[in-house]
């Protein structure tokens, strides 16, 4: 009965959707590369997959507005995460525990099991006294029609946690084990709560995986657990964490007590648009992450919903980034190299010396472009460089390298006459002698990598084509350039 009326509310968001999405497809600000929903609002990633020989991304989906609301879980195959196929909705709101105009399905993870793949997701509702968090299940035969679980929900907030601030589920199996972890607040402290359970369905509390003592905010959103190496990483995005998105800690993990101890933790990415990234295991071995390129409105930079909400919709993913741990267990997340099959138009530039006056040079059209630098440190005399992207002689984004202080800055605050802020975050040049910069530009966005990908911002910047000049200038003395390489980038969204 009720999955019908699931079936349903699928179908009437289906239409929705093909009645507004090639007026979508007009927008200025679409991204050409990176991954959004057809039209309507897309916020974190869900239930990432590698699944019967296709990436699976699920994402949290307003289909019926480009703001936030009635979460619907949004459903598109690739072969490479960057040509994508969008299938119907894999869920809607539409039994007692997550029908709510301000509630819906929420965040959550998948996992095959039996031959079916599962969703484990949070269904958030109000009764009239508050919201109201609880996981539950759906599952399917062919990976594209879900079915909700008669027995939902299979857990609720335990005492002391409330019911509103105990969500988004990551499950995964060891030995003959399923075990979840959520995020939850108790007493003001965020909380990552770990459970487990023999068949899916029957789950019981293990133990408080990790904590803040107040340092991570009040609230983690997303938890992600996994083994990488011979360590464990605890991701989340704290909510009350001041500038911080994206947390990681790597560690040990006890599987007889269920206790998680961190020696070492990090930031995924210290820009202004890099929140509640989810994990995943791929074919190749690898742990690939991928994040929601965007901003709650409750976090210190934020200022509306931005350009795009004027075109009929609102919100991106980053680039996926492969995890790899370093000697010292700290973390380097590197953009997934099926990038590279997007480049056209290289261009290589070698041993250039820039001065005070900035150097322009070319990047694709200089709107969506991949750029490597490499920097002769032991030769350079000057302070600090910036780069100089996505310009028009006006406006443009500032991302400066101060040597001399070692500290990173994305400046936005006159890059599209609508984005505020500048990032920060420290360098870690040590003595190192060449230091090498990655850049990921697209319509609405630029990834900056450097310090081996474990220094990145990511930050939103809607610039029209008209900005498509990028430049590279030095202060206070000689930037000694190894090579600088660029590559335009295809167009592969919104081409179906
Ligand atoms: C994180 C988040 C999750 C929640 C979802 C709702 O961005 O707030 O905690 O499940 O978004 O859309």
């Amino acid at each position: 009965m009720s999955n019908n009326v699931l079936q349903d509310n699928i179908d009437k968001a289906q239409a929705h959707i093909d009645s507004k999405k090639e007026q979508a497809k007009q927008g200025k600000m679409r991204q050409r590369y990176h991954f959004m929903a057809e039209t309507g609002w897309i916020n974190d990633p869900n239930g990432l997959i590698d699944f019967n020989g296709k990436y699976h991304f699920f994402y949290q989906h307003n289909p019926y507005d480009s703001y936030w609301g009635a979460m619907h879980w949004g459903h598109a195959v690739s072969d490479d995460m960057l040509h994508w196929e969008y299938l119907p909705l894999a869920l809607a709101p539409s039994e007692p525990y997550d029908n709510h105009k301000e509630g819906g399905c929420f965040s959550g993870s998948s996992i095959v099991h039996d031959g079916k793949l599962f969703l484990i997701y949070t269904g958030t509702t109000n009764y009239g006294e508050g919201f109201i968090q609880t996981q539950n299940i759906a599952y399917s035969e062919d990976g594209i029609h879900f079915t909700k679980y008669e027995n939902n929900p299979v857990i609720q907030a335990p005492e002391g946690v409330p019911a509103d601030l105990f969500r988004d589920p990551k499950v995964w199996k060891h030995g003959d084990m399923f075990y979840m972890v959520c995020g939850a607040s108790r007493n003001k402290r965020s909380q990552a709560l770990l459970y487990r359970s023999a068949d899916l369905y029957h789950w019981e509390f293990f133990n408080v995986l990790a904590e803040s003592r107040g340092e991570w905010g009040y609230m983690w959103e997303c938890p992600d657990f996994y083994p990488i190496g011979d360590k464990f990483v605890l991701m989340f995005s704290p909510m009350g964490g001041g500038e911080r998105s994206s947390v990681y800690l790597v560690g040990d993990l006890n599987y007889e007590t269920g206790k998680f101890t961190y020696s070492v933790s990090g930031e995924i990415d210290w820009g202004f648009d890099f929140y509640a990234p989810q994990s995943f295991l791929d074919r190749h071995g690898r742990r690939i992450i991928v994040g929601w390129a965007n901003a709650w409105d409750w976090m210190p930079w934020w200022k509306d919903w931005g350009p795009s909400f004027t075109e009929g919709w609102c919100g991106a993913f980053n680039t996926p980034r492969e995890v790899m741990l370093c000697e010292d267990n700290t973390l380097r997340f590197v953009p997934i190299k099926e990038l590279e099959q997007l480049h056209c138009d290289e261009v290589l530039r070698k041993d250039m010396v820039v001065e005070d006056t900035p150097m322009p040079f070319a990047a694709g059209d200089g709107v969506a472009f991949d750029l490597e630098l490499e920097v002769d440190l032991a030769g350079t005399r000057a302070d600090e460089f910036s780069l100089l992207l996505r310009s028009d002689g006006q406006k443009q984004a500032v991302i400066t390298f101060d040597l001399k202080r070692q500290m990173m800055y994305f400046d936005r605050e006159n890059s599209d006459g609508w984005s505020k802020g500048c990032t920060k975050s420290p360098l870690l040049l040590a003595d190192k002698r060449v230091m090498k910069i990655r850049v990921l530009s697209d319509q609405s966005s630029i990834e900056v990598f450097t310090d081996d990908y474990k220094t990145n911002h990511s930050c939103n910047v809607f610039a029209g084509n008209g900005q498509n000049q990028n430049a590279i200038v030095a202060k206070n003395g000689e930037l000694k350039v190894i090579s600088l390489k660029t590559w335009g980038m295809i167009k592969v969204m919104d081409e179906k």
